[in-house]
């Protein structure tokens, strides 16, 4: 494709993905709060929280949230304990409401979870989910609500235990294909650490590099943590401080590896707009111990986007568009800036397995950068077997 293409179509591309999301994050109500409740189960019969699980969930899940005995429930799958916060604090509210509402196979899991959506009302629903969030105690985790989607090149604040495989693959010019492999785990409340490994396939220049052919190899290998410094389920917020060391371990003379360690503190900010918009900031510093080798680089990233559900109670499809710019610190006049459009997909009925398609397009010095078509495939693991959840 001709860069200049590119730029032509650039300002149509970003107005009209711009223009849905603004549709999308004026507060259009979502079926969610317009669907009216059964008719025999009124406002004015709403029960509190506590009375609604005492009737009709505490057989099965046990007054202390807990879960009841397999000898009195009689049947063998293992009840969910509430008052675990690692596991509670994770699900958001939207999750919880669905499954009551329909029953555990509305997000794969157990029939045995029968569906409350004709026994009980809306508000009653409503309550006794805020009641179950009494059962864990400590306000150290940071909620579900706040786990925003995660886009493509923009590193979120919430803690995860996921894995991504993300690539990437030039659409003009030499063909190069790069991606990673990122390991994350939840340390604690508010704690996380990973590792990042990079991989790629080039099309050799003959021009620059007279060996022709076909370069792979395995970039520079880093590992990080990642700590939830605020967050507030009130205020839609979430600010993290992260870092990663990257460590010399590509093959520098194939243009996987930059022969220096790294040093990348950045921070991570989440903020939700209502109605399932979001913006998720992240703005870093790169900075090597070998000067020679590679220079101080920094750079911030935008995300704006909003979650679609497919019905009430089904899947989510999450458009978002990132602004991207980096480039060395001395010289931030400088900094490239591309633009992401994309859109993120739940696979698995769980919502634990997702994937995400984009396409970079450079707004700055589109003749030196190619257009690329970006997307990763993600499974939180917390939530079930790759297999599990379908
Ligand atoms: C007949 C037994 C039974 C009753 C009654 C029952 N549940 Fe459940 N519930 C289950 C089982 C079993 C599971 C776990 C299913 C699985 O893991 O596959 C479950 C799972 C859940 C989950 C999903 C937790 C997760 O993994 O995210 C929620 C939320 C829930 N129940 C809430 C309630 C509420 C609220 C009530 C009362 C309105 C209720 N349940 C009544 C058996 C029951």
């Amino acid at each position: 494709m001709d860069p200049r293409d590119v730029s032509r179509w650039f300002p149509y591309l970003t107005g009209a993905a711009t223009a849905v999301l603004l549709v999308g994050l004026h507060d259009v109500p979502r079926a969610e709060a317009t669907e009216p409740g059964p008719v025999h189960a009124s406002r004015a019969s709403a029960r509190s929280g506590a009375a609604v699980f005492e009737s009709s969930c505490a057989t099965c899940h046990g007054a202390d949230g807990r879960g009841a005995a397999q000898s009195q429930v009689g049947f063998d799958v293992t009840l969910p304990d509430f008052s675990d916060c690692s596991f509670a604090t994770r699900e958001p509210n939207s999750d919880w409401s669905a499954i009551i509402h329909k029953g555990g196979p509305v997000r794969a899991f157990d029939e045995k979870m029968p569906a409350f959506g004709e026994a009980l009302s809306d508000d009653e629903i409503q309550a006794v989910i805020e009641h179950v969030r009494t059962f864990c105690a400590d306000d150290a985790w940071p909620r579900g609500e706040l786990n925003f989607p995660r886009a493509i090149v923009t590193e979120k604040a919430f803690p995860e235990d996921e894995v991504l495989l993300s690539t990437g693959s030039t659409l003009e010019g030499n063909v190069e294909i790069a991606g990673k492999l990122i390991l994350e785990k939840r340390v604690g409340a508010r704690g996380q650490v990973e590792a990042v490994i990079p991989y790629g396939v080039r099309q050799r220049d003959r021009e620059t590099d007279g060996r022709g052919g076909w370069a792979e190899g395995v970039g520079d290998i880093a590992f990080g943590a990642k700590y939830v410094l605020f967050d507030s389920l009130a205020s839609q917020s979430i600010l993290s401080l992260a870092g990663e060391a990257i460590l010399p371990t590509g093959d520098e003379s194939d243009g996987y590896g930059k022969d220096t360690v790294i040093f990348e503190p950045f921070v991570a900010y989440g903020q939700g707009l209502g109605s399932l918009g979001f913006v998720q900031l992240q703005a870093g510093t790169e900075l090597p111990t070998k000067y020679a080798n590679a220079s101080n680089e920094g750079y911030g990233r935008l995300v704006l986007g909003r979650t679609f559900t497919t019905g009430r109670f089904g899947g989510d499809l999450s458009p978002m568009i990132e602004l991207v710019a980096a480039g060395e610190l001395d010289n931030m006049a400088a900094f490239d800036w591309d633009c992401v459009p994309e859109l993120q997909i739940t696979l698995s009925r769980r919502g634990h397995v997702r994937a995400n398609v984009g396409v970079s397009l450079p707004v700055t010095g589109a003749s030196e950068r190619p257009t690329e078509l970006l997307g990763y495939l993600l499974w939180d693991w917390f939530d079930g077997g790759l297999d599990e959840g379908w």
